[in-house]
């Protein structure tokens, strides 16, 4: 009872303290292939995969690659509370399962900081998809959540309703197949929480939009939007309610599903949509009926022999969704004359699929500039991507698929042996070698330049003169014949020819043999769409669809690439993602094709153990050692076992190890001590401490029940002597007497400052940091001040960031150098001081093109006689104007502007402006123009911004003296005084009264003033 008993951990987290499964390996066999005694026969693990599968243990890990045998019914161990027992707890502490996979490749992200991959593979309805949810679902529950950014997380989650709406179909397999590969990258801020991603898809069934083996449906989406859409949506689509109303939905005759409600998903889907802030619905929607409309189009003879279309509802229909352009009925029967029925029928077909296959590209596209991220974060990459097909008849698309799961192999191979490699070589362990199947020599013979199976492919396709499916077999006979992985009808001995069809070619796949049926081969490669229909769909309405055909592509002269090179490509891609960062694999296993729980289908396994390779994943992994841990948790486990170890070991956790083995006599073949892990070889060898560990459980038990009160007062002895000895050493450099204080000092500033920290960057407190951390504390100190800014600019609105910025260039001009501004820096700056009726229409059309950004009333003074005029200012981007009335007076050009202004604190200011203006039309000032702006800070401040010239403003106290006209000087000068005046004074000078008589001096940066 006591070991079932729950415990509190150190940080609140509730962990149910498991059995080791270690014990009950005899009833639920082993949790761990690896330590399966006879790892060479395929039956002892078949039967551990039955035995666990019969206690409902759908998980066992080989390795750390972890199995997963599709339960086909709901089981009690994906909640919360799940959730939590494998959250942050080692990987073989508790039995596996996709959870402990997911958080240790979330913990080995955070802590080592190296982007993960879990790749999730397995044949159709082996539950990779479900897999990649439950993971997906972990990280979205465990996570910290990033409130800023939780959107981008939610609309993650929420791509996978749309991506299997119109990705996924029911199969013969599975009744939510999905019928693309998918790679899903999920990024983590730096606090760990999922904050965006993107996603890559590979190779969609496209041949399922216009045909579908019985039993079998086209995309879900067809029949959500018939079965969920309102009547307006379905009348504005034409669209009728009943499926069989479609000829591209009826070809399997399965309309509907006993497991899916097409109603529902319909709702979930246009939620979903609506998260990702999907705005071109309406766009997407009538795609989907544009391509059922194109379905019903049929074809007849017409009058002169030529096929034309015979089904005017549904051309009409073509045309009402506007999927297809209106010239597209004119032109597609004119342009299919040439054709014949078939032909005809075939373009059609082509042309339905591209649109769809086309579609959800874009669609993928769409997602991932929702949930993209700029900045560079840590990944976990989903794989969630087809396993091994063998089926009755192997075409293309088998091939594609085998082809990519060679190089999954061929990765898988290269990254266990090498993180095997790495860690003997970190722990300083003699490197042995590995026996093993290197399936480099079968990727080469498919994908080998000039020589693999698909350039002889693409050669083919594009080789002038007859070709075909037969000529493409014969081209690789004569070029591949004699290879030990690639036979032929022709090319084999008797006995292989006979399991074998004149249209076949062979691949001795890693994971065994593979027949392929060449018929179809070269059309598939080809993926042609006629040139003439690309050019029509280029005008589409629709935007989505003139997005999907640009224009470029139609003008282009080169070839697009052929399907199997473009995949090919695609996969080169895939792989250099996947072997940069460090990989976990999913395998999952089908137990039987009638979808059922609880039945073990022996042979159906089998065919997938084989197919999966995981024999050969186990052959490697139990190449080297067995079992291997780190030397803590190996002491931490056994030390009971052993007089000088138990309670506890004072020593090097080597030495503790090693005291530890010689008292359990393991032999020197047994194990070896690297520098932080042990290695142990045969299973056995654990088993045997394992049990010895059980047998001592109650002794041990009873022990720390009864714990004698002498050794509490030990303990207490062992925190608080270090204590008071670290504390008389504090002052002395870090060593053995101090380390333990010092450490506790500093883990206290630390706790102490996280939960006081300045809320705004106005709050100077900080918590006073220990002698050791004051260089941290202050970088500290600047990272989190630089952090609340980031987070208040982010937060800030546009007309906000555009006041800030004009303050910001007011606070440069004026700081320190005008007695008045700090009483102004409160006061907002507006967009304008004049309505817009307030300028006269007339000037406006002076202006023309050059649009007033800012106005204000002014009062002109005139040079000689000092006779104020009341004017409007107007600003323009490159220029400004004083207005009379209805009339432009004076024009200075930006460009023209020597130094802006001179300014008194009450208003006075001065624009110095060259004679010359840029426009003949309207005067330019003769000499300075001396005004007065009951705004002048804002006047300033925006005229010198649309001007760029903030420097140019310089202030000093005095009189001022101003250009009157060629070669003559006036002079302005301030005096103190209780009350504004502005008035001709003596000897002609101007003079200004005003409380703060020192005058704002505005000098051109140059000096010309
Ligand atoms: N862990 C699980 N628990 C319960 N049911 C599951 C689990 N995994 C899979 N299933 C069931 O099996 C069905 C098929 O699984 P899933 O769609 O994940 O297969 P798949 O490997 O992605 O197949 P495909 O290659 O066709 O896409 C699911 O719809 C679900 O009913
Ligand atoms: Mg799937």
């Amino acid at each position: 009872m006591h070991s079932r008993k729950t415990e509190v951990d150190v940080e609140g987290r509730v962990r149910l303290v498991m059995e080791s499964a270690l014990t009950a390996r005899d009833r639920v066999g082993v949790q761990d292939f690896v330590l399966l005694e006879n790892y060479n026969s395929e039956a002892a693990f078949i039967e551990n995969l039955r035995r666990r599968f019969g206690e409902g243990l759908i998980y066992t890990y080989i390795g750390s690659v972890l199995v997963s045998v599709n339960p086909y019914k709901e089981l009690e161990i994906y909640s919360k509370q799940q959730m939590e027992r494998y959250r942050g707890v080692s990987f073989y502490e508790i039995s596996p399962h996709i959870y402990a996979l997911s958080d240790t490749a979330y913990r080995a992200m955070r802590t080592e900081r190296k982007d993960q991959c879990i790749m999730i593979s397995g044949e159709s309805g082996a539950g990779k998809t479900e897999a990649s949810k439950k993971i997906l679902l972990y990280y979205a529950v465990t996570c910290p959540i990033n409130a800023h950014m939780a959107t981008l997380g939610d609309r993650l989650l929420q791509s996978n309703p749309v991506l299997e709406a119109f990705g996924n179909a029911k199969t013969f397999r599975n009744d939510n197949s999905s019928r693309f590969g998918k790679y899903m990258g999920v990024q983590f801020d730096f606090r760990g929480a999922p904050v965006g991603g993107h996603i890559l898809n590979y190779l969609l069934e496209k041949s399922r939009v216009v045909h579908q083996n019985h039993g079998e449906r086209n995309f879900h989406i067809f029949y959500q939007l018939l079965d969920g859409g309102d009547d307006n949506l379905l009348t504005t689509l034409a669209l009728q309610r009943n499926p069989q109303n479609y000829s591209y939905l009826v070809k399997g005759n399965c309309p509907r599903l006993s497991s899916v409600s097409d109603k529902n998903n319909w709702k979930v889907v246009m939620k979903a949509l609506s998260v990702i802030g999907f705005a071109e619905e309406e766009k997407l929607l009538s795609i989907i009926a544009g391509v059922l409309h194109l379905g019903n189009t049929q074809f007849g003879e017409g009058e002169e022999g030529e096929t034309c279309i015979t089904t005017e509802t549904h051309a009409t229909n073509v045309a009402k969704v506007r999927t297809f352009p209106p010239v597209f009925l004119d032109v597609y029967p004119v342009m299919i004359t040439p054709l014949n029925f078939e032909q005809a029928m075939s373009a059609r077909d082509a042309l339905a699929k591209a649109v769809y296959g086309r579609t959800f590209t874009w669609l993928v596209e769409k997602i991932n500039q929702s949930v993209a991220l700029t900045t560079p974060y840590d990944f976990i990459g989903l794989l969630d991507i087809y396993g091994f097909e063998v089926l009755q008849h192997n075409s293309f698309e088998q091939f594609c698929i085998n082809y990519c799961n060679e190089k999954l192999q061929q990765l898988f191979i290269e990254l266990t042996l090498r993180s095997e490699q790495e860690e003997y070589e970190a722990e300083g362990i003699a490197w042995e070698t590995v026996q093993y199947f290197d399936n480099k020599i079968i990727c080469d013979l498919i994908e080998e330049k000039h020589k693999g199976i698909i350039s002889t492919l693409d050669e083919e396709c594009l080789r002038p003169g007859e070709t075909c499916d037969a000529s493409f077999l014969e081209k690789l006979e004569d070029t591949l014949g004699g290879h030990p992985h690639f036979v032929t009808h022709k090319l084999a001995n008797g006995k292989t020819r006979k399991a074998m069809g004149r249209e076949e070619f062979r691949l001795l796949h890693y994971a065994g043999e593979v027949n392929y049926n060449v018929n179809g081969f070269l059309d598939k490669n080809n993926d042609l769409l006629n040139r003439n229909l690309k050019e029509v769909m280029c005008q589409s309405h629709n935007q989505i669809v003139s997005y999907c055909f640009r224009r470029e592509e139609v003008m282009d002269q080169k070839r697009p690439e052929m399907a199997a090179t473009q995949f090919k490509n695609n996969l080169m891609k895939l792989m250099e993602i996947l072997g940069s960062k460090e990989p976990s694999y999913v395998r999952c296993l089908k137990p039987n094709d009638a979808k059922q729980p609880g039945r073990f289908d022996e042979v159906l396994i089998r065919h997938q153990v084989k197919y999966l390779g995981l024999m050969e994943n186990l052959r490697v992994r139990r190449a080297g050692f067995a079992y291997r841990r780190r030397f803590e948790a190996f002491l931490q486990r056994y030390k009971p076992l052993c007089p000088e170890t138990w309670p506890n070991w004072h020593g090097r956790l080597a030495d503790g190890v090693s005291t530890l083995v010689n008292h359990l006599g393991y032999k020197a073949e047994e194990y070896k001590l690297g520098r932080s892990k042990i290695f142990i070889r045969f299973p056995k060898t654990l088993f045997t401490t394992e049990d010895a560990l059980q047998a001592k459980k109650p002794e041990i038990g009873e022990c720390k029940n009864g714990f004698p009160e002498w050794r509490c007062k030990g303990r207490l002895l062992v925190i608080i002597l270090p204590f008071i000895k670290g504390f008389i050493y504090r002052h002395e450099d870090y060593c053995p007497e101090n380390e333990y204080f010092l450490d506790h000092v500093r883990y206290s500033f630390l706790k102490n400052l996280r939960k006081n920290l300045p809320r705004s960057v106005l709050d100077k407190t900080w918590p006073t940091p220990p002698p050791s951390l004051v260089e941290a504390s202050e970088n500290l100190w600047r990272m989190h001040m630089r952090n609340m800014v980031v987070k208040y600019c982010k937060r800030v609105q546009p007309e906000w960031r555009k006041q800030m910025i004009q303050k910001v260039a007011a606070s440069e001009i004026f700081k320190d150098q005008k007695d008045s501004y700090p009483q102004g820096v409160g006061r907002l700056f507006l967009d304008s001081r004049l309505e817009r009726e307030q300028i006269n229409l007339k000037v406006v059309q002076t202006l023309g093109s050059d649009k007033v950004q800012y106005g204000v009333p002014v009062v002109k003074y005139d040079r000689r006689g000092f006779k104020p005029r009341p004017r409007q200012l107007l600003l323009t981007n490159t220029f400004a104007v004083l207005v009379d009335k209805t009339k432009i007076k004076q024009r200075i050009d930006y460009a023209a502007l020597r130094g802006i202004v001179r300014h008194s604190s009450d208003g006075c200011l001065l624009v110095h402006a060259h004679a010359a203006t840029l426009n003949p039309a309207v005067p330019p000032p003769q000499g300075d123009v001396v005004l007065h702006c009951d705004h002048v800070i804002e006047l300033v401040t925006k005229l010198a911004m649309m001007a760029s010239k903030v420097n140019y403003v310089n202030i000093n106290p005095g009189s001022i003296t101003f250009a009157v006209a060629r070669g003559k000087e006036g002079i302005i000068d301030f005096v103190r005084g209780s009350e504004l005046k502005v008035a001709k004074g003596k000897r002609g000078h101007l003079l200004v009264v005003s409380q703060w008589p020192f005058v704002c001096h505005v000098w051109s940066s140059q000096g010309d003033f």
